[in-house]
């Protein structure tokens, strides 16, 4: 990691204005922003740690846990709502051992909500990676799921 941290950081040395397009390359290339880059970055851009933390906590994009391998979003929108999507995000919640936000132990699945995804017509809606599944069930929503394992 040190190595590729360094490569990646090598462009933007003495560019303390950078810390954006910085910080997205590398949470590109290691999917997320740990203690450890962050105190590398601090130390490469010689400014405060809780500064970066600052600046990164401020835009959602940034993530400071790891990632699962298969990201579910389940919709809770008005139009997903109404039509069964907190039956849903329990089913999956349950089925997964975690909350949503969170990522399980085998980094395997992490659980996110969304408040909708612009195909209402199509709700409830979920999505595995870049894949919509729509008028779902909370029974299908957990095959769907298995089927990623
Ligand atoms: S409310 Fe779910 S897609 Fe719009």
């Amino acid at each position: 990691m040190q190595n590729k941290l360094a490569e990646l950081l090598a462009p933007y040395e003495g560019e303390k204005g950078a810390l954006i397009p910085i910080l997205q390359k590398i949470q590109g290339e290691f999917g997320y922003l740990s203690d450890k880059i962050i105190h590398e970055i601090a130390h490469f851009l010689d400014i405060s740690e809780s500064e970066i933390f600052g600046v990164a906590t401020f835009y959602a994009q940034f993530r400071f846990t790891p990632h699962g391998k298969h990201v579910v979003k389940v919709c809770l929108g008005t139009s997903c709502y109404v039509r069964g999507a907190t039956q849903i995000m329990e089913a999956l919640e349950q089925k997964l051992d975690i909350k949503s936000g969170e990522t399980t132990s085998d980094l395997k699945f992490s659980l996110e909500r969304v408040a909708c995804f612009g195909c209402c017509a199509l709700s409830p809606i979920i999505v595995v990676d870049d894949t919509v599944y729509s008028k779902i069930t909370a029974e299908k929503a957990k095959e769907i799921v298995s089927s990623y394992e």
